[in-house]
């Protein structure tokens, strides 16, 4: 269970992390792999942040994983070089051949474009790269005969919501080209299922963060845009990390949001490919823990957790920022039996797990 109050942070957390990894993959084998034949899976996006993850994840549980990116915003280092493919989205027949080739069963995507910010300079980017893209690769996967598909969504697709924590059945109303490109994509998924009978979970993520915990693969975003990267960045250069708002309606007076550690989305990828090969219906989950932290509270607990003091500047809220964005994760635990097994203290201790690692490889 995630916990408000964060315990003083203890070394040697590499082999703790570890050991609960492979005590969760076990248990997770155990009690899912005689019903599971080993299928093979393309992962576009799959040398990103999350996508990386993921197929390291997917890989543990047995899977045949084929990976898809243009390395625009991923990294080489984050990929087998024998699983990874440079395509870009857009080449439908080269994707279609290789979904082909490699004889395909499902397909997670994750490649897009994810900064909200830029997207409200360059919205021509964001409707091309997330939402052409995104038809292309449905096209390739009719023309290859490949009819299911669990896509990275958002919590971007509510906007500004009215009730907390949010549900599924919240209406649509994004406030940037980011969010509208990730509804566009849910309402053609809709549309495929109905047509051409392709199956799809869309996943709507909330904030998602930590890294894996032997500190291989972490956020490597630029520019980086979210919370706990940026409080590293601030520990290494001094330069203070901004609080947007500390005037909120909210115990501390900053944003909460819903911190949800990346092997538990990853897990929750895999729960939902299987449900698709199950003969699950198409649907839309949210993927959060239902418990919400603040700015400062984030804040603290990295100071907990790497014994450094954090500098912080105040700056005013930035416009279409809601207060609070906490998922009700109800549905994806009571379809998919998933849970979260990270709190908020093992997320920035991985993460920062990882900045350390990241730190000794420059040297
Ligand atoms: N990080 C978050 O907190 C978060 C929250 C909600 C949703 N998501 C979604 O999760 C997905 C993955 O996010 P991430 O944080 O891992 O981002 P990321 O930028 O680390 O990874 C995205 C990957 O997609 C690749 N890519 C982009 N456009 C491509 C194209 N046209 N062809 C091939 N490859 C392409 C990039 O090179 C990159 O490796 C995205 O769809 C994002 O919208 C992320």
């Amino acid at each position: 269970m995630t916990s408000n109050r964060l315990l003083p942070w203890t070394p040697p957390y590499v082999a703790y992390f570890t050991l609960r990894l492979a005590r969760i993959t076990l248990k997770r084998l155990q009690s899912r792999w005689a019903n599971v034949s080993k299928a093979s899976i393309l992962v576009t996006g799959g040398a990103g942040y999350i996508g990386s993850n993921t197929v390291q994840l997917l890989s543990l549980q047995g899977y045949d994983v084929t990976v898809v990116d243009n390395l625009s915003r991923g990294y080489r280092h984050n990929v087998d070089p024998d699983r990874l493919h440079e395509i870009d989205l857009a080449e439908t027949q080269t994707l279609a051949d290789l979904l082909k080739k490699r004889a395909i069963d499902a397909v997670i995507h994750f490649a897009a474009y994810i900064a909200v910010g830029e997207s409200m300079k360059v919205p021509e980017a964001y409707f091309s790269n997330n939402v052409v893209g995104s038809l292309s690769l449905l096209t390739a996967m009719l023309l290859a005969g490949v009819k299911k598909i669990v896509f990275s969504s958002t919590a971007a697709v509510y906007g500004m919501p009215l009730q907390i924590p949010i549900k599924e059945s919240a209406p649509y109303a994004p406030v940037s080209p980011y969010g509208e490109s990730k509804v566009m994509v849910e309402k053609m998924l809709g549309w495929f299922d109905q047509i051409h009978a392709l199956r799809s979970v869309s996943l709507r993520y909330f904030n998602a963060s930590g890294a894996d915990p032997a500190g291989h693969i972490g956020e490597e975003h630029e520019p980086e845009t979210h919370l706990i990267p940026l409080i590293f960045r601030a520990i290494e250069t001094g330069i203070p990390v901004t609080i947007f708002g500390t005037d909120y309606e909210t115990a501390d007076g900053t944003c909460i949001r819903d911190y949800i550690h990346v092997n538990d989305l990853a897990q929750a990828h895999i729960l939902a490919v299987e449900s698709l090969f199950a003969g699950g219906a198409s649907g839309a989950y949210n993927v959060g823990t239902g418990v919400g932290y603040s700015v400062l509270e984030v804040i603290r607990a990295a100071e907990q957790i790497t014994g450094k003091k954090i500098p912080f500047d105040i700056r005013p809220r930035r416009e279409g920022d809601p207060p609070t964005l906490v998922a009700d994760p109800t549905l994806l635990r009571s379809t998919f039996g998933w849970t979260s097994h990270y709190d908020l203290r093992d997320i920035v201790s991985t993460a920062w797990n990882f900045e350390l690692k990241r730190k000794l490889a420059r040297v």
